[in-house]
Formats: structure tokens, sequence, C-alpha cells
């Protein structure tokens, strides 16, 4: 008897041990809260001060702290770590708020992040100054950017404004969002196959649930775009049609300013609500196609789109017209106007790319190191992007995987939201029926005209 119940508790230990085994491989959320986050805990809280110590983050007592400890507590004097005040768990990781002592510096906790992070056996940490004298340990318990899953809740001081969309997760476990009050227009550039589609995608399914007008460029003759066409208040799938399209929006862009003045204010949102024109948000897929001419005669058109491009996003801010581009490359060989361009487009992704140079264009101004990490992404994580903050650091994010069917499908659900706009009236895309599954999505056009 005492023999089958031994068989039957190394059974039981066996199958938990397995099952907790399978949970790390295939569902390390369980696994964290389950396992990850008490072991950190307590790993964390006994050896805090020891860690502390021999990482270089600790200091020398004050005067009077020294004296209370050796002649009131009678106690030997030990060097001073950083005081705990917060300690926080979620599903991804434990986050510690720590008051400096004076004497360090956030920088000198970011410095050791790496030490630390071994030491309490976790995936990363990041270093976040909070308030002058405080920095947040964000530690992830299990690499959050292998199978992306948003948080379900996000901050309140992340979504305040009223274009704000979460896009992707920073390699801290937080959500990267595209706030368009914050950084009008922004730049995503990446090497092909490297996950520019999938970002605009998460981008438009977010944007789609919005009171806003979505106008799309996409001169692949919309194989990206199409599909979004319900939701969209006007497509162009050629260099010509983008041209009228441009025009359009720059003639959009000074009814607005006079708009403006009428009302004596300078920006969209100081219009009264009855009043106030619907922001537009224009994306623009693969850039180059725009600047790339074979022909000679087509080079004025090329000159005349790029200005319109460089006026829209030098002054449309102001007139709640935002520019979000998509390219594979964005320097000065795609010719006269593209540095411009470049140049207001504050926001900054940039996926794998092929070359170092393709980096520092587009991150080159914000950080050494970020151009460092752009160039280090693997090749088998498409979607990975090394993104620019408006605050001036960088983070490395990963897009949620989304198939362009369910992009069409939000697109769908939300065309009652495609607001109609005059002057966009004529590039408003034609939209069919729902189509049958795997039926094209745009209406084969001839090759030549
Ligand atoms: N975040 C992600 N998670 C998982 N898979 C992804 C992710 N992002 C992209 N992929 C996959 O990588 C492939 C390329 O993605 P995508 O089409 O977005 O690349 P791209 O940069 O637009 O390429 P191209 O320059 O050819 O248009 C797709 O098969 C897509 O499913
Ligand atoms: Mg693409």
């Amino acid at each position: 008897m005492s023999d089958l119940s031994t068989v039957i508790e190394v059974a039981g230990a066996l199958s938990a041990a397995g099952g907790l085994g399978y949970a790390k491989a295939r569902s390390p959320r369980v696994f964290w809260s389950l396992v990850g986050a008490p072991v950190a805990r307590v790993r964390f809280t006994v050896t805090y001060r020891a860690t502390m110590d021999v990482c270089g983050l600790t200091v020398q007592p004050s005067r009077l702290r020294a004296f209370m400890v050796r002649n009131v507590a009678r106690q030997e004097v030990q060097p001073v770590p950083p005081q705990v005040r917060r300690v926080r768990y979620s599903s991804t990781g434990m986050r510690a708020t720590l008051r400096l002592p004076a004497g360090l510096e956030p920088a000198d906790v970011s410095a050791a992040s790496e030490r630390l992070r071994h030491a309490w056996g976790v995936h990363s940490v990041h270093v976040v100054e909070v308030k002058p004298g405080f920095v947040e340990l964000r530690m992830t318990g299990y690499d959050v950017l292998r199978r992306v899953k948003m948080p379900r809740r996000l901050p309140r001081n992340v979504t305040a404004g009223p274009l704000v969309v979460p896009v992707a997760l920073r390699e801290d476990g937080t959500a990267f969002v595209r706030d368009y009050q914050k950084v009008p227009h922004a730049l995503t550039v990446g090497a092909n196959q490297s996950g520019k589609s999938m970002y605009q995608r998460n981008l438009i399914s977010g944007l789609a649930k919005l009171p806003v007008g979505l106008v799309g460029i996409d001169c692949k003759r919309g194989v990206e775009q199409g599909g979004y066409a319900p939701r969209l208040s006007a497509l162009a799938v050629t260099p010509d049609e983008a041209d009228g399209l441009l025009e359009a929006l720059v003639g959009e862009m000074e009814e607005r300013f006079d708009l403006l003045s009428d009302h004596g204010v300078s920006d969209l949102w100081g219009l009264p609500a009855a009043v106030r024109p619907v922001p537009l948000v224009v994306l623009v897929d693969e850039v180059a196609e725009l600047f790339l001419v074979a022909a000679k005669k087509d080079e004025e058109r090329r000159d005349r789109m790029v200005m319109r491009m460089i006026r829209l996003a030098q002054m449309a801010r102001a007139v709640g017209i935002f520019l979000e581009v998509c390219g594979q490359r964005f320097g000065s060989d795609l010719g006269k106007g593209a540095t411009a361009l470049r140049a207001q487009l504050t926001g900054r992704v940039v996926h794998r790319v092929n070359d170092k140079q393709t980096a520092e264009m587009a991150l080159g101004d914000i950080a050494p190191e970020a151009v460092f990490a752009a160039t280090t992404i693997p090749p088998d994580r498409p979607g990975v992007a090394v993104a620019g903050d408006s605050s001036g650091g960088w983070s490395r994010i990963r897009t949620p995987a989304m198939t362009p069917a369910e992009a069409v499908a939000v697109c769908r659900e939300y065309a009652h939201l495609t607001p109609h706009l005059a002057a966009l009236a004529p590039f408003r895309p034609a939209v069919s029926a729902a189509p049958a599954p795997g039926s094209p999505l745009l209406k084969p056009r001839p090759a030549t005209s």
C-alpha cells in the first residue's frame, strides 16, 4: 500500500513539474504569475542589499546616520542602498520604485541594469526616472516580445488625448502608443519583410475606431491598403492619383487655416466642437514610389508631389492633418526634398534594416545606441523595431501579429465612422459588398493604360 502511495506521489510531482515546464514554454504569462513572480520577489527581497552593494549602487551613510548606527543602535556602519518605496507585479514582470540616496544618479542604476538582471534572474531590467530622486526598475519575467500580447488596460496618463493609438509592445512590457498631438508626423522604415505593413495594419485598426478620417497612398496598386477601403475617405494607388490627392489635401489644409483664422485660434483643437473639422491621418506605404521617376517627363509631377508633402509636414499639424510615412529607406539619394521631408517627420520607427546607413538616416539624431540596436534586429523576428521616443530616448518594440483579414474586418465594422469630405470625394474608394473569402479586394486593372 505504501508503495502505491509513493508511486502516486511521485507521479503527481512529475506531472506537476511537467505541467510547469509546459506552461513555461507555452504560456510564459501563466508561469510567471504562478512561479516566476513569487520566486523573483523572494530573491529580490533577500538579496537586495547585497546585490546593490556588489553592483556599486550603495553610498556611504551621512555622518549623522553613521553616528546613530554606531552609538545608538550599536551596529557596524554599512553603506546604504537606494530605499525601496514600492514593489508592484503585473502579468509580465514587476516594478520597484527606488529612492536614490544623495550621490547616486539614474544613469548609475541604468549602467548596472545588466548586472541586476542576472542577479535576480529576470529577463530584463529597464531603469526609468519617474521624478527627481526616484527611479523605477521595470523588470520583465520573460521575453515579452516573443509572442506579443498587448496590455488589457493602459495607464490613463498614456491614453489621455483625442488621438492616441496603442500600436506595439515595448520590451519593458508597457504599450508603445502613437499620440498624434505629441508627435504629429512619423516615419517607419525597414527592409523587405521586416514588418512595416504589420505596423500600419495595427495602426489602422486602432485609428479605425476613433473619430478620424483616414487617407491612403499606396502606390503598390493598393495591395496593402485596398482592403481598408470601407474606412478610407480617400485612396490613391498610382503616382498620378497620389499627385491629385496631395493637391486636394493641400487645398483642404488651406481651407482649414481660413477657418482657424475666422475663429481666431491657432490650432484645430481650439475650435468649438460644432465647427471643428475631423482630423485626418494620411498613411503613405512605400514613400520611395512617390520620389522615384522612370522618365524625364515625370520629374515635374515628382517635384510637385514632394513639395506638397513638405508643405503638409510643415504646416498641417495645426489643422489636424497628420502624416504616417513608410519606406524601405529614406535618404538624400531619393532626390530633392527627401531630407527636408524627413526632418519634419518627428516619430521614428526602424525595423530590421540591411545596412547601418539606413538606421543612421532614421535614428542617427536620437542616439548612437539606438542605431546599433536597429542593426542587431534578427531576421527571424519580423515586427521588432527600434522606436524613438518623444522624450529623446528610444525603446525596442514589437507589433502584435494581425492578419490582413482581421484589419479588413475592423475597417468594415467601423465603416460607419468614415467621414465624407467634399475635397477628397473624387478619391473616395468604391466599396463593394463584403467580398467572398479568397476573392481579390481590388478590381484588376490592365497593366497599361
Ligand atoms: N509583429 C509581428 N509578429 C509576427 N509576424 C510578423 C510581425 N510583423 C510582421 N510579421 C510577418 O513578417 C512578414 C512581413 O511583414 P510585412 O508584410 O509587414 O513586412 P513589410 O516590411 O511590409 O515588407 P515589404 O517591404 O515587402 O512590404 C509577414 O509574413 C508578417 O506576417
Ligand atoms: Mg509592406
